[in-house]
């Protein structure tokens, strides 16, 4: 067993970040369509019904432009794998076969380690744990193995599913994490040990067969552990609610599973742990648990980043019929196609797989599985036949279940449909739906309302006002406060100008340089604005701007590196462009040297273009691929943000008109977002000098009046370069 938590170095982030092809790490869970320069899908983070998904490969990001999540290939595997930083970045250094370097941690670094993480570190150990006891001790074999056997689960499902056996020693697991180094009070948050309250803890799955369960990132939350005697009143104890593990969203075999989910674009869901098992056996990978519970919107919402087709299995008998009826309408109700799949009593999915081969089992799913409409109409008019009453009710409720379905089209397919079986006017249902829908409406309304209510009762912030608040008189006080209030406001979007301009083109060459000791240089968008910024003494106010501000000047002089780099590996394709186009223009030639030498010119000017475009794409990646995948939540979202407005993730083209693009106009727009910023900083000091004189004592106006007189003339000064009109107050 190996416990050591390593740290990925800096070098190896960049090689990873450098590899990860958004469209590559995008497509294995999202099937995408090229659309010009972009590839769309359904969104993985919602339930979409159009697609609204966005992957741009340029800029080595995606976005979900219904729901707004996304970003970098990092960010889309946390989100999607639920995967903390590092994991994604070992995710994908897996997936691009790049190399990984890691350093130990240090003491600090390893008490720094969340509390999630402990936390999934420990029930890492005890998975390990009790594998081993399993397979490594007598009463594993004599007593988990051969249970194990006698509900003939193989050594693949036993390993697949990383089954393990917890001895009936009163602390055998306790003590051995204890000695391995572990918190006592991480055994106890996780529920693995009891404090005995006495300085020691006992074991909570004594004495039974183990059933980790996994996130959808593969990370064992919690676990199932199930009784060997008969008659125990707790067949299945479960690992308690914890910050990592939350009963009601998880589905167990999901982690397992959703390969094949996706691959057959489809779900089954049944019971229990050992229905999943003997269906994975049975070669039917795509079959995930409920564990007992009824579906919640947490469960359907995880489904449906895979798929929006779910079968449910129920058992044959009464029991299973009612329970197929129920809960349902969540699932219809978030736009899943459902089908519902009776069993032949007694069988449950564990026995059915079990006696019957993949051929059998297929053969049954094709012949009796039945969309849910049919089903639930089916069975509610068997039973009401001959009653006129019961049979209108059974209508209403079948109606009901319709109107909750998302889409317009399946809704009136359905009307359609049930009109045929229940031989009612198509009209009379799709009335009744629309009704339903009006209702449901007004109660959501309603619903909304009441939560604005108790939201103003005091303990939550109170909510926008709903009405537009009755105008204020303009007080004097009152018209300073509002201009101080635009001031600031202006203020904050001058700064988001220029800090957009250097997430999306830090590295992008502006203009040369004279530095004061004469010599040129050529000089990047983000060097730039920082000469400009020191220059005038001004920082960023906004301190999240500032931040990235500071990381991307620490980025400059590796990108100089690797833009060498770039630069070198790119002159030979260089070579071969021009070996190429020789070769073409020679065997083309009509014999006057002028013709050839003409063509070679025009030969060389294209590959200069060519190659220069991609320097350009280059420069404009570098900075915002780094932003965007930083390990600060903050930054990288905002950077998400900055860079990623839709008009810019596809580039516009029309038959009539060529549109300048922002990046061609970098070096119009940069000075002018840089003179609007130090407009209105000394905007807003000259008006809160305006403020201090109302009431400053005579020595002290003698200060604030030359003070305004300096910032009249940068006032002045400025609006000459931002066209702008300096209107001096009234005083
Ligand atoms: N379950 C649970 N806690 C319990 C009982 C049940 O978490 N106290 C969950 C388990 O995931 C279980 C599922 O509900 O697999 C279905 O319960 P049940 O039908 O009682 O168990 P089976 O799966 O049929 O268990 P077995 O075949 O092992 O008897
Ligand atoms: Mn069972």
């Amino acid at each position: 067993m190996r416990f050591r938590i390593l740290m990925i170095d800096k070098a190896t982030v960049d090689k990873i970040l450098d590899a990860a092809n958004i469209v590559d790490v995008v497509s294995d869970f999202v099937t995408l369509k090229r659309r010009g320069q972009n590839y769309v899908g359904l969104c993985p983070f919602h339930n979409d019904n159009h697609p609204s998904f966005y992957v741009s490969p340029a800029k080595g990001i995606c976005k979900c432009f219904s729901c707004g999540k996304g970003g970098s290939a990092v960010n889309f595997i946390m989100e999607h794998e639920q995967m903390t930083y590092p994991e994604a970045l070992r995710y994908l250094a897996k997936k691009f076969n790049i190399e990984i370097h890691e350093k130990e941690l240090t003491d600090e670094e390893r008490a720094a380690q969340t509390e999630r993480e402990s936390m999934l570190l420990i029930n890492e150990f005890a998975l390990q744990f009790f594998e081993d006891q399993l397979h490594n001790t007598t009463a594993g074999q004599d007593i988990g193995m051969t249970y194990f056997r006698e509900r003939a689960f193989n050594d693949e499902s036993i390993k697949n599913f990383h089954l393990g056996y917890s001895p009936e020693d009163r602390s055998a697991l306790f003590r051995a994490a204890v000695k391995a180094g572990y918190n006592k009070k991480l055994l106890f948050d996780t529920g693995l040990c009891i404090d005995d309250n006495r300085g020691g803890g006992y074991d909570r799955f004594r004495g039974r067969v183990m059933f980790p369960i996994f996130n959808i990132a593969g990370k064992v939350i919690g676990f199932g552990g199930r009784t060997l005697k008969k008659g125990d009143p707790a067949k299945y104890m479960n690992s308690p609610e914890s910050i990592i593990y939350n009963k009601r969203n998880e589905l167990y075999g999901l982690f397992q599973a959703k390969r094949e989910i996706i691959k057959q674009d489809k779900c089954f869901i049944v019971e229990g742990y050992a229905d999943v098992i003997q269906m994975h056996q049975a070669g039917f990978q795509n079959v995930i648990a409920s564990s007992g519970t009824a579906l919640t919107e947490g469960h359907i919402h995880k489904i449906h980043r895979f798929t929006s087709n779910v079968t449910e299995l129920f058992d044959g008998d009464a029991a299973g019929i009612h329970a197929a009826l129920r809960g349902v309408d969540l699932l219809l109700h978030n736009g899943m196609n459902i089908k519902v799949l009776l069993l032949p009593e007694p069988e449950d999915p564990d026995s059915f797989a079990r006696s019957h081969s993949h051929s059998e089992i297929k053969q049954y799913i094709d012949d009796n599985e039945t969309d849910f409409i049919r089903f639930k109409t089916r069975v509610l008019l068997k039973d009401t036949q001959n009653d006129p009453i019961k049979r209108a009710a059974a209508i209403t409720d079948i109606v009901n279940s319709i109107a909750v379905i998302p889409d317009e089209i399946t809704r009136a397919v359905y009307a359609k449909e049930c009109a045929t079986t229940l031989g009612i006017d198509e009209e009379t249902i799709l009335s009744q739906i629309q009704k339903d829908i009006f209702k449901k409406r007004q109660e959501d309304w309603k619903q909304e309302q009441r939560g604005k209510a108790a939201g103003s009762g005091g303990t939550q912030p109170s909510p926008a006002p709903q009405e537009p608040a009755p105008q204020e008189p303009a007080t004097p006080h009152r018209v300073e406060a509002l201009r101080q209030e635009r001031a600031t406001s202006t203020l904050h979007s001058c700064e988001e100008d220029v800090i957009r301009y250097i997430a999306k083109y830090g590295m992008c060459y502006l203009c040369e340089t004279t530095y004061d000791d004469g010599s040129t240089q050529p000089t990047t968008v983000v060097e730039y604005i920082k000469n400009e910024l020191e220059v005038d003494n001004i920082s960023f106010s906004n301190p999240l701007f500032d931040k990235i501000f500071k990381i991307s000047l620490s980025y400059v002089s590796s990108f100089y590196t690797a833009l060498a780099d770039f630069q070198s590996s790119i002159q030979q394709d260089r070579q071969n462009m021009l070996k190429e186009g020789s070769e073409h223009i020679m065997a083309n030639a009509d014999g006057t040297p002028e013709s050839i030498e003409d063509q070679e010119r025009q030969l060389e000017a294209k590959v200069a273009q060519t190659l220069q475009a991609r320097v350009d794409e280059f420069r404009k990646s570098y900075l915002e691929k780094r932003l965007c995948s930083d390990p600060d939540d903050d930054v990288r979202n905002l950077s998400l943000d900055l860079v990623s407005e839709k008009h810019q993730l596809s580039k516009i083209h029309t038959q009539y008109a060529t549109i300048v693009s922002e990046y061609d106009r970098l070096l119009t727009l940069i000075p002018e977002s840089l003179y609007n910023w130090k407009n209105a900083i000394v905007q807003l000091e000259f008006q809160s000098l305006q403020e201090k004189l109302k009431t400053a004592s005579p020595e002290e106006q003698e200060d604030l009046l030359r003070r305004q007189q300096e910032l009249n003339v940068m006032r002045r000064e400025l609006s000459k370069l931002t066209g702008e009109r300096v209107v001096n107050p009234i005083l």
